[in-house]
C-alpha cells in the first residue's frame, strides 16, 4: 500500500512539471521599456550633444563641452580629461589648455598640476545639450542690461 503511494507520487512529477512549463508559456509577459530585450531603442534626439562650441552665456561660465564625455573616467585614481586638457598635453592633443585659474590653490598660489578644487571637471562643466529646461529661468546676465 504504502509504495504504491510513492510510485503514484513520482508519477506525477512529470505531469505537474509540464503544467507549469505550459503556464509559464501562455502568461504574456511585458517588458517595462515596451520592446524585446535585444532591440535598440534610439534616445530622444533633443538630448543629443550639439556640434560646436556653443556662446557663453556671461563671462564667468565654465564653457560647455562641445565633445561626448561617456567614454572620459574622473576617479579618485585617474582623469581621463586632463590627458587632452592638461598644460603638458594640450598641445600635442591639440585641445585647449586648461584655464589658468585651475591651476591656483586656495591661497592663488600657482601650481604646476592641477588644483584639487578643479579635479572633477563635470562638477561645473556638462556637455551641451539641446534640452528643454527643467525649471524656469530668468536669468540675464549684467551686460544684459
Ligand atoms: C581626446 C581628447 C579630449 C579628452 C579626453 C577631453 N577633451 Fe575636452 N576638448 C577636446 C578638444 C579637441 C576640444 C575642442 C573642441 C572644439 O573646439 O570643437 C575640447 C573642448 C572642451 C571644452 C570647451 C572649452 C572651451 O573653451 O569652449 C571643455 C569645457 C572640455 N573640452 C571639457 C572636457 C572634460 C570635462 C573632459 C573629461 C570629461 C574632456 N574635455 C575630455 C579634447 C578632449
Ligand atoms: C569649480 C568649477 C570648475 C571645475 C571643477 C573645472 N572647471 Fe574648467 N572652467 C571653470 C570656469 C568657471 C571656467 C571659465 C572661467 C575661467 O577661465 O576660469 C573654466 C574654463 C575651462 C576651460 C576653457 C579654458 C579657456 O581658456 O578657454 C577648459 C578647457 C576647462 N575649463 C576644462 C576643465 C577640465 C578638463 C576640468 C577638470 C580637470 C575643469 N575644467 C574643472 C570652472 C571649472
Amino acid at each position: 500500500m504504502k509504495k504504491s503511494i510513492v510510485t503514484g507520487g513520482i508519477a506525477l512529477i512529470p505531469v505537474l512539471l509540464l503544467s507549469g512549463f505550459a503556464l509559464a508559456q501562455s502568461a504574456n509577459v511585458e517588458t517595462l521599456r515596451g520592446a524585446d530585450v535585444d532591440e535598440l531603442i534610439p534616445l530622444d534626439q533633443i538630448h543629443k550633444n550639439v556640434e560646436g562650441r556653443m556662446q557663453r552665456n556671461y563671462r564667468q561660465q565654465p564653457p560647455l563641452v562641445p565633445h561626448s564625455i561617456e567614454q572620459y573616467q574622473i576617479d579618485v585614481r585617474t582623469n581621463q580629461c586632463l590627458s587632452c586638457h592638461d598644460w603638458t598635453k594640450a598641445g600635442e592633443r591639440n585641445a585647449p589648455t586648461l584655464s589658468m585659474t585651475h591651476y591656483l590653490d586656495r591661497e592663488g598660489r600657482e601650481l604646476d598640476h592641477i588644483a584639487g578644487t578643479r579635479y572633477f571637471c563635470n562638477q561645473c562643466h556638462v556637455p551641451q545639450a539641446d534640452a528643454p529646461a527643467l525649471v524656469d529661468n530668468v536669468f540675464e546676465p549684467s551686460s544684459g542690461n
